[in-house]
């Protein structure tokens, strides 16, 4: 149930505040390192007044003097004449321990600088600024206290700056171009070739480091995308309201944090925990209901046109067919079965206008109370639907009573989908209205004891920490775009981009464990991957709940479907053994039992061979390798099949030569012998 924040803090190593100076002849530059020294943030005021912050790592400046502020629809701006009027640095070195996640432990190390800011003249309004260095990189937010002259504020502009000290190049998608939530694919381009990009952007610097620009706690406010300003610099560029308003709020109020995290090599971007630490604790004391599983759906049908959504004669989501995918589900083990096409409203053009959506009167051939009792009698749960086609309002209307109605039926995790370039027919995904929309479905599915995988979403910063019912999202051009995209489906080096850019805002339900790519599909597209990768994918792409999306008949008779059934969906530790963002990711993830360990690697549309050192194991133990790598003349475009299986002892000191295939992977599963 919901409590007020339950700080999950298992112990503090220390704790101490530095009070530096109260509001007399303060110097009008500050600095902080991270508790490593690695990172330092160092906060000016300009001669008008003007805050603005840089960032160095080892020494070198990252982010050159940028500018911070805002600006308001009736308002006098907040971006100059301002004084340091107090400060504060505090440092803080804990840990927490999340119910389920990449990691069961986290270190929340970081040195904190907040400082005080007011107008010295006019209206004598107050903002702070809050930064937090970590080893990882750095978080910064503002915070509107409650004042005099600043109440009930319309932000028209955030003038936020990233400014470089040179050109690097950014892995990035466009905002609202292709659609509004975020399904592109990625560019690489020097940044002066962007335009207006969404977070997480990745950047490359000349020396080979890398940095990502996001955000964390993104509450009630809008989302932040990044505007090309010229000179190597981005500015902060937040999602409107229809009416042009980027964000409605009143003191007093915080902005969500600017992230930046520094990364030595491709996998430091992977295993930074900093979006995590900027989040709040737990609102849900109780989360043994939130159950982290692997699921089939009458799904990939609907995508192939073996079935439809709506009624019909091609109706998926028949009693008949729900419960022969339930006996398939457990039979081989699986926790849940997803129907997508079970309630009224699909019928007609549903993606123009999601308001005949019921989601409380299923359609006359879907009993759900029969299929519900048969599913539990084999120990299967159902896994929810609601497409609203961004008919967001018209979801709230019937919020309650459609996670009542789950509820009473046992289901415990809720597919939610917004396919529409709009919410309500005007609003982004990703704007304030968006923003608040989601929450309320994530809060309200809390409290019937119900997870959610959100597909259509705004990008994840980190909520899972505050709700851990919200399970996993979709957020970038997942596995349907392979039965159906015109440009033929997503290109090979697609999944070895995804763990450095999309991946970094939380996990993903791409919807791995394709196994037949001999359908036909409208528009020509293909899975342009071996099954092999498919394997490697449930461990290289991080989702809690993970489906086996192909048609139950291409899994039957197939051994590789062994490691589907095998591989968790979380973990307790995860190292990134080698990559090259768009060309190659190798990711070894210990389960969350703490014994057993998974390997995925995964290359683009070349083929390659890769030597991987398992000095990550345990070095008193020894290990069973079950190996699934491409097998003979494997390739992605004319023969995705083949699938090697083999099995060998190995430990901490023990090498191996993988041979991937063109668009090819290699899956391992490493068991401890006890
Ligand atoms: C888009 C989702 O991403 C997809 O998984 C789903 O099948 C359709 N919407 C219909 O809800």
């Amino acid at each position: 149930m919901i409590m007020n924040f339950k700080i999950q803090t298992l112990y503090i190593l220390t704790f101490f505040v530095i009070i530096l100076n109260s509001c007399r002849n303060v110097d009008e530059t500050l600095s902080i390192s991270s508790p490593n020294q690695k990172n330092q943030l160092i906060f000016s005021l300009s001669e008008s007044g003007a805050p603005e912050y840089q960032l160095n790592s080892n020494g070198n400046s990252i982010i050159t003097r940028s500018k911070m502020g805002f600006e308001f629809v009736e308002n006098q701006k907040m971006t100059d004449g301002f004084k340091i009027i107090n400060s504060e640095i505090n440092s803080e070195d804990t840990k927490w321990e999340q119910p389920w996640g990449e990691f069961k432990i986290i270190k929340n190390q970081h040195t904190k600088l907040t400082v005080h800011l007011q107008e010295i003249s006019g209206e004598k309004r107050l903002v702070d600024i809050i930064f937090k260095v970590f080893n990882d990189g750095l978080g910064f937010r503002y915070h509107f206290p409650e004042q005099p002259n600043l109440n009930e504020v319309k932000i028209s502009n955030e003038l936020t700056e990233f400014s470089f000290p040179e050109e690097h190049n950014v892995w990035w998608i466009p905002v609202h171009s292709d659609n509004s939530y975020y399904e592109s694919l990625y560019k690489k381009s020097p940044i002066s070739k962007t335009d207006t990009i969404n977070t997480p952007a990745t950047f490359e610097t000349k020396d080979g480091m890398y940095l990502a620009i996001h955000e964390a706690n993104l509450t009630d406010f809008a989302s932040m995308t990044l505007r090309y300003s010229g000179q190597n610099r981005f500015q902060s560029e937040l999602v409107p309201w229809a009416d042009g308003v980027k964000v409605y709020a009143k003191t007093p109020f915080n902005t969500p944090w600017r992230t930046i995290i520094v990364a030595e090599n491709p996998g430091e971007l992977v295993t930074s925990t900093l979006m995590l630490n900027l989040n709040e604790a737990s609102e849900i004391e109780d989360v043994s209901w939130i159950e982290p599983s692997k699921y089939i759906g009458i799904w990939w049908g609907m995508h192939l046109d073996k079935y439809t959504w709506g009624s019909g004669e091609k109706h998926g989501a028949t009693t008949k067919n729900t419960k022969e995918y339930i006996d398939f589900a457990a039979e081989n083990n699986f926790d849940g079965v997803l129907v997508e096409g079970w309630n009224i409203g699909w019928d007609g053009d549903w993606t123009s206008d999601g308001t005949s959506f019921s989601f409380t009167q299923p359609y006359p051939d879907f009993d759900i109370e029969d299929i519900s009792s048969y599913a539990a009698k084999k120990g299967v749960r159902l896994i929810g639907h609601h497409e609203t086609a961004g008919a967001a309002t018209h979801y709230e209307i019937q919020l309650e009573d459609a996670f009542e109605l789950y509820q009473k039926n046992g289901v415990n995790a809720v597919k939610t989908g917004y396919v529409n370039k709009f919410l309500d027919k005007k609003e982004w995904h990703d704007s304030q209205f968006g923003v608040r929309h989601y929450r309320k479905v994530i809060e309200t599915a809390a409290k019937y004891q119900i997870m959610i995988d959100n597909h259509e979403p705004v990008k994840g910063t980190g909520l899972q920490r505050t709700y851990p019912n919200l399970m996993t999202q979709e957020g970038a051009r997942g596995q349907e775009y392979n039965a159906w995209s015109k440009d033929g489906g997503n290109p090979p080096e697609h999944t070895t981009i995804l763990p450095f850019t999309r991946m970094l805002s939380g996990p993903m339900d791409f919807t791995p464990g394709n196994f037949g790519f001999d359908y036909k599909s409208v528009q020509g597209a293909k899975v342009q991957t071996t099954v092999a990768k498919q394997l490697a994918l449930y461990v290289v792409l991080f989702s809690p709940l993970q489906m086996a999306s192909d048609l139950p008949e291409n899994y039957v008779d197939k051994p590789a479907f062994k490691f589907i059934k095998d591989v968790p969906t979380i973990w307790s530790e995860t190292k990134v053994i080698d990559a090259k963002i768009g060309e190659y990711v190798v990711i070894a993830r210990k389960d969350w039992k703490e014994k057993n360990w998974y390997l995925g690697a995964i290359t683009n549309s070349d083929s390659r061979n890769l030597e991987i050192s398992f000095s990550f194991l345990d070095p008193t133990k020894k290990y069973t390798a079950e190996i699934y790598t491409d097998g003979q003349d494997a390739n992605y475009k004319t023969n995705p099949y083949p699938v090697a299986i083999s099995s060998q002892i190995i430990n901490s000191k023990s090498n191996l030569n993988l041979s991937l295939a063109a668009g090819g992977g290699t899956a391992i599963k490493i068991s401890l012998i006890e």
